[in-house]
């Protein structure tokens, strides 16, 4: 059944536990997803960004999470709308279906330019508004994702500030935090902590002073009833890495979020985890595999296959972490 990201985020903070999300634009990734969530009862978060939309088209990805309830009436979906960048963009998910949507007043309408304060209190009030009057959900953000390392703002995918940012933009502030939510409404608040989407997070395993994860528990200390996301929070597995270097492809060192750096946050008030590279990477990783294995193949379900089963056990994999396991 569909429901709203406020009703799944409620039971995971009565619970304590935290719930990955994960994007997705096609059925293989949708597939792989419920089926690790089948195997070990949890409850979901899809999520589709602006990217996703434009690749499947608004009807094919509405369809296929309609065909994916259908085949799993017990297990309770989220379908989130991810990085909203203006009140037009979430109108038009709440049109689509979607239980939720994320409003990202942290960056203008191009989706780029850090905006400023008050221009983020604003849209994301007005869409907090028009979403609360159905029953659809708002996630905010407050503090810009980059790097605390270089000073980038890592926008390889497309989505975050381009160019240089301050420190303080990359981190974000509690007492902001709390004025923000007190004044908009909001059901989960996305914060900055040194994470970055994409591949390329860290050049070392992080550490402290380039993953903050002592910010979310000031934030969570200040506003202990809201609910906290964590973007950027793919792990970039090694082995997936060696995996696709080992097939052919060409992705540098890098390093992403430790799964128990994760965990720490989920004790701390982070109920949504955002995940898209991980199936990325896992899904490429499986694909080049089976491609090398077999040269002889030229049925693409055999690689899409291999990539399924990839993409479910690093779903699995994160349902079990996070605690959401069994609480379908
Ligand atoms: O927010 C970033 C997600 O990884 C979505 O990426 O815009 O390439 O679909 P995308
Ligand atoms: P990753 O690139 O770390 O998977 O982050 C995805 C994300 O935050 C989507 O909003
Ligand atoms: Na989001
Ligand atoms: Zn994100």
């Amino acid at each position: 059944a569909l429901i709203s990201l406020r009703q799944l985020l409620d039971h995971a903070a009565e619970h304590s536990y935290g719930l990955p999300a994960f994007n997705v634009n096609n059925m293989e990734q949708i597939q792989a997803i419920m089926q690790a969530a089948a195997a070990c009862d949890s409850p979901v978060i899809l999520q589709a960004s602006a990217g996703a939309r434009k690749y499947a088209g608004e009807p094919y990805l509405r369809k296929l999470v309609e065909a994916t309830i259908e085949q799993y009436p017990d297990i309770p979906v989220c379908l989130h709308q991810d990085h909203g960048t203006s009140p037009a963009v979430c109108q038009q998910s709440m049109r689509s279906g979607f239980s939720s949507v994320m409003m990202d007043g942290s960056l203008g309408t191009d989706g780029k330019t850090p905006s400023s304060y008050d221009y983020n209190v604003e849209v994301t009030r007005k869409v907090v508004e028009m979403a609360h009057a159905i029953g659809v959900s708002v996630e905010g953000e407050l503090g810009c994702l980059g790097s605390l390392e270089t000073g980038e703002a890592g926008e390889e995918d497309g989505i975050g500030a381009a160019g240089k940012l301050d420190h303080a933009q990359m981190l974000t502030d509690p007492e902001e935090a709390a004025d923000f939510v007190a004044k908009t409404g909001v059901d989960a608040l996305a914060i900055a902590i040194g994470t970055s989407h994409g591949a390329y997070k860290f050049t070392r395993p992080p550490t402290g002073e380039i993953l903050a994860i002592d910010r979310i528990k000031a934030i969570h200390a200040r506003i202990p009833n809201t609910h906290l996301v964590m973007h950027g929070s793919s792990s970039v597995p090694q082995e997936w890495l060696a995996i696709i270097r080992q097939y052919g492809g060409a992705i540098k060192e890098t390093y992403g979020v430790p799964v128990e750096e994760i965990v720490e946050g989920i004790r701390h008030g982070v109920r949504k985890v955002n995940i898209d590279t991980d199936i990325r990477l896992a899904m490429t990783g499986a694909m080049r595999q089976a491609m090398a294995e077999k040269p002889d193949e030229f049925d693409p379900r055999h690689f899409f296959k291999a990539a399924v089963a990839a993409a479910r056990d690093i779903c699995r994999q994160r349902f079990e972490a996070f605690g959401s396991a069994g609480r379908a």
